[in-house]
């Protein structure tokens, strides 16, 4: 096995991954898959790293949903409340990331790239995923992002779905990820996915009948999981504190297809059945190019990728309705 001390700073053709341990080119954001990296001694993933990094993200928000931290209270019993909930203020976050192994704590760092040590990460990665799917991955992707997962012992993530293809990789800590298939209408309804692509925080329940449809990957220090577009999951640190990292962005395939589900959403509240996407490839067409030309085209955030189409186009037709209303 591949030394784990590669340089994350070297242009170097090293690859952080391997690989052959994975069917990367077969299964990107068709189905969940383990892989192996290289990244587990990295000293990136120190925890006293980490809690300067937590710093240097506070500092540079902007009001944008590009760099943030997200800090709250460890939790054990799983998928009993909304994982984007409950947040605390992040003055502790410091000492919290540094004592993680009993501060009791869930951490989320986001935008890690603006340290230039995680930027140049991310970019090897995105090399090195682009060699293993064995397409222009690069020239495809329109947002990305380095996102770190720091939490306490037997911590819990809630039930949740995620825009974005996950590239996630276990640096400390064992843990347990519970995925479900995307395409299950019993898990995830197209009105749940719709209303998730159009709305900004919309939240899916978990319902307990599901634990007998999850795949369990059990992740270590070395080991990965390919998480696709908007596959619903939860996961459970083990008996030693997490850091895992995820490499996330958006490919153009994929915004145009929840561009689709956008379309969707609004024609489900004009009480049309729409048809979901991949049946009709006109349609699809004809509906995410309607999203795709009202999208801004210099996007300030992911936001602006995967809504700012969306936003436009409901505009006036909610100022319509509130006109009406009004009028009433
Ligand atoms: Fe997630």
């Amino acid at each position: 096995m591949q030394s784990a001390s590669v340089s994350l700073t070297s242009s170097g053709s090293s690859s952080l991954l391997d690989n052959t341990s994975g069917p990367f080119s077969t299964q990107l954001n068709h189905e969940p898959f383990a892989f192996s990296h290289y990244l587990a001694d990295a000293p990136l993933f120190d925890l006293a790293r980490l809690a300067d990094l937590a710093k240097t993200v506070i500092a540079s928000n902007r009001g944008d949903r590009n760099h943030y931290v997200l800090f709250k209270a460890a939790e054990s019993l799983a998928n009993v409340s909304k994982q984007w909930t409950n947040f605390q203020p992040i003055d502790r976050v410091h000492e919290a990331i540094r004592h993680i192994e009993e501060s009791g704590s869930w951490v989320l760092i986001t935008g890690a790239q603006i340290d230039p040590a995680y930027q140049d990460l991310l970019d090897n990665l995105l090399r090195d995923l682009e060699v293993s799917c064995g397409v222009p991955l690069r020239e495809q992707i329109l947002w990305s992002c380095v996102s770190i997962f720091v939490g306490s012992p037997n911590s819990v993530t809630h039930y949740h779905m995620d825009s974005e293809t996950n590239f996630l990789f276990q640096i400390h800590g064992n843990k347990e990820a519970h995925l479900f298939d995307r395409n299950d209408r019993e898990i995830l309804s197209e009105a749940d996915i719709e209303t998730f692509n159009a709305v900004d925080g919309s939240h899916i329940e978990f319902r307990d009948e599901f634990h007998a449809k999850e795949r369990v990957f059990d992740l270590a220090p070395g080991k990965g999981l390919h998480i696709p577009v908007n596959a619903p999951h939860w996961v459970r640190n083990l008996d030693d504190y997490s850091v895992t990292m995820s490499i996330l962005f958006y490919m153009r395939e994929e915004t145009r297809r929840a561009w689709v589900y956008q379309v969707n959403h609004l024609l489900r509240k004009l009480s049309i059945n729409p048809t979901p996407p991949g049946k009709a490839p006109l349609i699809d067409n004809l509906k995410s190019g309607l999203i795709g030309c009202l999208t801004t085209r210099s996007p300030r955030d992911k936001q602006d990728v995967l809504r700012s189409g969306y936003h436009w186009l409901t505009k006036p037709a909610s100022s319509v309705y509130r006109i009406a209303s009004a009028r009433k």
